[in-house]
């Protein structure tokens, strides 16, 4: 009887006019227009993706794609389209913070909730760590080019002071030191730190706690500084193509253009974010399909473009592949054709780039867990707002402080691999939850609908479940299968904190609702006899 009870609680829904009640209530500031939305999706698209991944996408000698690069991207942007027309069709509907989780809680019930918000937590915190590791590789590359005006102690620091302690392991093992004997100690702990991230950690938290138009006005002059130096590399370098380099077309065939639209997912990860904004938009119904699916399809030629000059301008199989065209392929291919100017403002791009990720990742990190705080999974000071910028400053900085502690410890590709599982995941979910709320609400008014339901959801299902599992199966090395592991234990994990604490939580705000409402009742009954 009391498990029956509990299973009851735990698929308890929280319906779509609940949430919007719900946001009503204090709520978040209503600033984002529609250019703010396109600027914002393709600020958390366009980084590491295009400026480093893609290189491996390509040339990897086992297997990249090679010039079938461009349909690599094109199968990527279509697993993505089935979800993002999803996510339109929820955000229209239920234009609340919380993105995914919102639509798991109105769906699948309050437990699926809780898991989906703690595994959101890897595509954005864990996907912010990722970045940000790789926002300090790209940064001390960039400053590598002023080695000749600059001290050295800045161009060229000790490794403990620009990684987390396992990369500096690593790296002066690679050398031949014992890294105990380089790396510091303080009280027989050894100090490793990615000094440049945390800066610029602190440096994005302290604009999101500002305020979210200010960190859009940040996140457009990103996006115009990336997309320049994008267009420059397309039309600079489409005068040094060879077309030679554009056969074999498929190296590696099947496998390989597969493989690198597994590999590249990575760079069309982010448009989801603007759905965890719906509630900070001034007219989310007309506003936010255009954003999301507009900042998927202007990212999509735009990869494809880059796919089409980059294997133009250099072989990318049957040749030893350079390491700089697998980190830095962009940069790496027009120095190689003699135009380091193009190069060095490609660097400058890729800094930008990765920047408004960031800014963009943190911020729908902490848009879900406020959304978890307002449903009692979380303690209400997360809710608390910034007097003067109104913003959910408590929480901005935690989650920014996360992602320090976070730079201590994770390693960039383990970090990114869970980043792919999380966002696999939602994208599933979201598919999974339109089906389900379009057979138990049909009546429900929906602004924008997903054309051809349930086709287009299950081709979602299909496409990101085809690639989730694909990965898992050739999951070979340490990293994948880390990876692995850490996602399963991150399930764990979230399922033993919701049932010891998020369920806990929600039994007692349920009661404290039935008491208050119980006594507004009786004083109303007490007025009514003494009138
Ligand atoms: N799409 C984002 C990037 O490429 C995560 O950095």
């Amino acid at each position: 009887m009391i498990l029956k009870e509990i299973l009851t609680k735990m698929l308890t829904r929280k319906s779509p006019d609940e949430a919007l009640a719900g946001a009503k209530d204090g709520g978040l500031e209503k600033t984002l227009g529609v250019w703010d939305l396109i600027i914002l999706g393709v600020g958390a698209i366009i980084g590491s993706g295009i400026f480093a991944v893609v290189g491996t996408a390509a040339a990897d000698p086992e297997t990249g794609a090679g010039p079938a690069l461009m349909v690599s991207m094109v199968i990527a942007a279509i697993a993505c389209i089935f979800s993002a027309l999803c996510y339109s069709e929820f955000s229209t509907m239920i234009p609340v913070a919380g993105g995914a989780y919102t639509y798991t809680f109105a769906t699948l019930g309050e437990c699926m909730a809780w898991l989906i918000g703690w595994i959101l937590m890897l595509e954005y915190a864990i996907g912010f760590i990722a970045v940000a590791c790789a926002w300090t590789n790209h940064f001390m590359q960039f400053i590598k080019g002023f080695s000749s005006i600059l001290p050295a102690w800045f161009v060229d620091p000790p490794a403990w002071l620009i990684s987390d302690y396992r990369s500096a392991a690593h790296y002066y093992t690679a050398q031949g030191l014992e890294p105990h004997t380089v790396i510091p100690h303080v009280l027989g702990m050894p100090i490793s730190i990615n000094l440049p991230a945390i800066i610029m950690i602190t440096l994005i938290t302290a604009i999101l706690v500002k305020g979210t138009k200010d960190s859009a006005k940040m996140a457009g002059i990103m996006v115009a500084v990336k997309l320049g130096v994008i267009a420059l590399f397309v039309l600079s370098g489409a005068f040094f193509i060879k077309p030679e380099n554009w056969t074999p077309f498929a190296p590696n065939g099947f496998e390989g253009v597969f493989m690198g639209a597994f590999i590249i997912f990575f760079a069309y990860i982010g448009f989801d974010a603007l759905a965890t904004a719906a509630e900070e938009c001034k007219n989310p119904q007309k506003d936010l399909p255009i954003g999301i699916i507009g900042s998927l399809l202007i990212t999509t030629v735009v990869y494809v473009l880059v796919a089409l000059v980059l294997t133009g301008l250099q072989p990318t199989s049957g040749v030893v592949i350079p390491e700089g065209l697998l980190k830095a392929p962009m940069a790496y291919a027009m120095s190689a054709v003699g135009q380091d100017w193009v190069a060095g403002l490609i660097s400058i791009g890729s800094i930008a780039g990765l920047t408004s990720v960031l800014l963009v990742l943190q911020m729908a990190a902490t848009r879900v867990l406020y959304a978890m705080s307002r449903d009692n999974f979380l303690p209400k000071v997360f809710q608390k707002m910034h007097k003067k910028f109104n913003t959910p400053h408590v929480l901005t900085i935690t989650v920014g402080l996360v992602g320090i502690v976070g730079t201590l410890f994770l390693d960039l590709n383990v970090a990114a691999s869970l980043c792919n599982f999380g966002t696999f995941t939602s994208f599933i979910i979201v598919c999974v939850a339109i089906l389900i709320l379009r057979k138990i609400d049909p009546d429900r008014e929906r602004p924008f609908k997903v054309p051809f339901c349930p086709w287009m959801p299950l081709m979602g299902i299909l496409c990101c479940g085809g690639l989730m599992i694909y990965s898992m199966v050739i999951a070979k090395g340490e990293t994948a299968i880390l990876s692995t592991l850490l996602f399963i234990v991150w399930v764990i994990m979230g399922a033993v904190i919701y049932l010891t604490y998020g369920y806990r939580k929600n039994r007692e705000a349920e009661r404290l609702l039935q008491v208050t409402t119980e006594e507004i009742a009786k004083d109303e009954k007490n007025t009514n006899i003494i009138q």
